[in-house]
């Protein structure tokens, strides 16, 4: 409570000194050569708002915030979504399915329940996340300096690894043993991370070493969960886990994909272009956040938070299961509660530069985009969205070359550590 009254306290000191450096919007319109337009051209572009989202500015290697481009100015922002508890909520689910179906889990009925992991980015601390949340719910984790390892093993057929340990699970009173039988950063020959067409030759390989001893597969996305069902496991009737809840995922349920978790991304993607527009708008932060705005919307604590020290929003994840996929079908629907659009008088249009770092990530193109999408209209914003290859930050900030010619930016960066080469841009 006392947290949000200061959150409340900061963003009414804000509000005041975005409006003392905006421009009224009774000025012509800028163009530029990019073809965009802008009513703010006065606002040096290091004083427009900035969103940094789905990559939190933090060392990859640490996982230590990046406090200077999350607070590169008064209207920056991060929104993400709590990857601890999804993470958590992604162990439960695999946990509660092993014990669910235990009668027909191990499959060659050895008494070992063998599975195999796919990590999407081992410098991601969403990717991070994952693995640690699956092997603490599995009792395969292994603690180095108060932090489980989050290491792929490589192979494991006889579980001697030292990243991870053999987990004892009792069911029914019956003692099982659990084991990370391989897992591996997937990641191509060009650098591209989470790719799933690696994941999908992954489990072949798999497949054909440990055959009928993999008992479940689990992926740090659906991206790769997918790849990996399509290509194996479907078939092979091996419940397969992912995250994400894309539509493509959500609908494999039906036909024996284990389960996944939403990371709520119809809230993220409204946080995402809703704290630019408020910023834009020289409103307090909250509107139409936790305080209802003038055309009725409103989030509710039980799906996001707000961590003003970290000056980052976080949705809040949910486990989709056989009990519940039908509700999550559509993963591109605004969510109902903030789905009302912004008055244009009231909130005139203002351009957007958008970044999303890689064109081909299935999370980010098919579920994040398409609802982004939804939003700009919703909120009267013009954005231009720009595909990454997911390799190179170039790719990327070769396209801002004009950024004086946006109001507002949006940065997804292909490495957690490279907030600079955008900030930079925006210092020039
Ligand atoms: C998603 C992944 C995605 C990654 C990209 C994660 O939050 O779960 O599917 O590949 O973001 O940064
Ligand atoms: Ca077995």
């Amino acid at each position: 409570m006392k947290k949000r009254l200061l959150a409340l306290a900061l963003a009414g000191a804000m509000v005041f000194s975005l409006a003392a450096c905006s421009s009224g919007g009774n000025d012509a319109p800028a163009t530029d050569d990019q073809g965009g337009t802008s009513e703010t051209a006065e606002v040096a572009n290091k004083d427009k708002p900035l969103v940094w989202f789905n990559r939190q500015p933090s060392n990859s290697s640490t996982g230590e915030l990046d406090m200077s481009a999350l607070q590169f100015n008064d209207n920056t922002y991060y929104v993400g979504f709590d990857a601890n508890q999804g993470a958590e909520l992604q162990g439960t689910m695999i946990l509660d399915y092993v014990k669910a179906n235990i009668d027909t889990i191990d499959r060659n009925g050895d008494g070992i329940i063998g599975y195999v992991l796919a990590i999407g980015d081992i410098g991601h601390n969403d990717s991070i996340a994952r693995t640690r949340g699956v092997r603490a719910a599995l009792g395969t984790a292994v603690e180095k300096d108060g932090a489980i390892i989050s290491d792929p093993v490589g192979s494991n057929a006889d579980g001697s690894a030292t990243a991870v340990q053999d987990g004892n699970l009792e069911v029914n009173g019956k003692t099982y043993i659990v084991r990370e039988l391989a897992s591996q950063e997937m990641k191509n020959s060009a650098g591209a991370t989470w790719d799933a067409a690696t994941a999908g030759n992954a489990i072949g390989t798999w497949a054909s070493s440990f055959g009928d001893q993999i008992d479940i597969v689990a992926s740090n996305n659906d991206g790769m969960g997918m790849s990996m069902f399509n290509a194996w496991s479907k078939s092979n009737k091996v419940p397969t886990f992912g995250y994400d809840a894309n539509a493509d995922a959500v609908a494999a349920i039906a036909e024996g994909y284990g389960g996944t978790i939403s990371q709520h991304a119809d809230v993220q993607a409204y946080l995402t272009l809703r704290v630019l527009r408020n910023a834009l708008d020289g409103v307090d932060i909250d509107t139409g956040i936790g305080t209802e705005d003038d055309a009725g919307n409103v989030l509710t604590d039980d799906v996001y938070y707000y961590d003003e020290a970290a000056r980052s929003y976080y949705a809040l994840n949910v486990a989709v299961t056989a009990d519940n996929y039908t509700e999550f079908t559509d993963s591109t629907k605004v969510y109902g509660p903030v789905g009302n659009q912004l008055d244009a008088s009231a909130h005139p249009e203002k351009s957007v530069w958008l970044n999303i770092y890689n064109a081909a990530d299935n999370f980010l193109s098919a579920t994040y985009q398409p609802l982004l999408q939804n939003y700009d209209d919703l909120l009267n914003l013009k954005v231009e969205y720009i595909g990454g290859d997911g390799q190179t930050e170039a790719n990327i900030t070769n396209r801002l070359s004009n950024p004086s010619a946006y109001d507002a930016f949006a940065i997804n960066m292909v490495k957690t550590d490279n907030a600079a080469s955008y900030t930079a841009l925006l210092n020039q």
